[in-house]
């Protein structure tokens, strides 16, 4: 982890002399730089980081499905994790099975998913988000949003972050999530 995000910072302060590819760098919510030079290009789609962190943040409210039953420890941080499912896609995030990749599953417009990453106490300290953006909001990426939300509310990662990015990328046959095994999903 800290590696790449030490290659990634290293890569953008190489890039400090283009501002355009920096623009790529930063991480930016809007995932994609738009097009200020052509008046009459149509708009790229944006996300609204600051709307998907508070709809991610309020995941205990009553929009949200647990799906992980026992906390899990992270196969890639050192902490348990809790996912959460908004409640019209969690069938759906169900489906995904992280032993199979080939597993057809795709995630409408607008899906938000959280996975809450829980501290020695198992109390949350942060989460991770995906959120489905608009049609045409990043094509790399099948228009996925990546995020990550501290516990106090501060955004400390957002857009097309390179890190989830590649990391999620094996997934993508499976519209880029792991999946929680059968076995460790709550009762529906
Ligand atoms: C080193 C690999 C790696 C990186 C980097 C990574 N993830 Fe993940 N992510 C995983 C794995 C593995 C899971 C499955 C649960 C687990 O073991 O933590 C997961 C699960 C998730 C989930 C639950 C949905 C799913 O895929 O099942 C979300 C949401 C998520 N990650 C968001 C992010 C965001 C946002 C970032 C960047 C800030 C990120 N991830 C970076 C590997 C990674």
């Amino acid at each position: 982890m800290h590696l790449t995000k030490t290659l990634i910072s290293t890569t953008c302060a190489l890039l400090l002399g283009a501002p355009a590819l920096l623009a790529a760098c930063d991480s930016g919510g809007d995932g994609a730089t738009s097009d200020t030079l052509g008046g009459d290009t149509a708009a790229t789609p944006m996300v609204d980081a600051t709307a998907v962190a508070t709809t991610a943040m309020a995941y205990k409210a009553g929009g949200f499905t647990r799906i992980t039953e026992v906390p899990a420890m992270s196969q890639h941080q050192g902490s348990d994790v809790v996912v959460w499912a908004q409640n019209d896609v969690a069938a759906i995030y169900r489906a995904a099975d992280p032993a199979n990749t080939s597993a057809s599953v795709a995630f409408p417009e607008g899906a938000t998913i959280v996975k809450e990453q829980l501290d020695d106490q198992g109390e949350m300290y942060a989460i991770t988000v995906m959120h489905k953006g608009p049609a045409g909001y990043a094509p790399d990426s099948d228009d996925w949003f990546f995020e990550r939300v501290e516990k106090d509310g501060t955004i400390s990662q957002q857009g097309q972050v390179g890190f989830c990015i590649t990391c999620h990328s094996p997934r993508k046959p499976v519209d880029w999530v792991f999946g929680i095994t059968a076995a460790n999903q709550t009762a529906q």
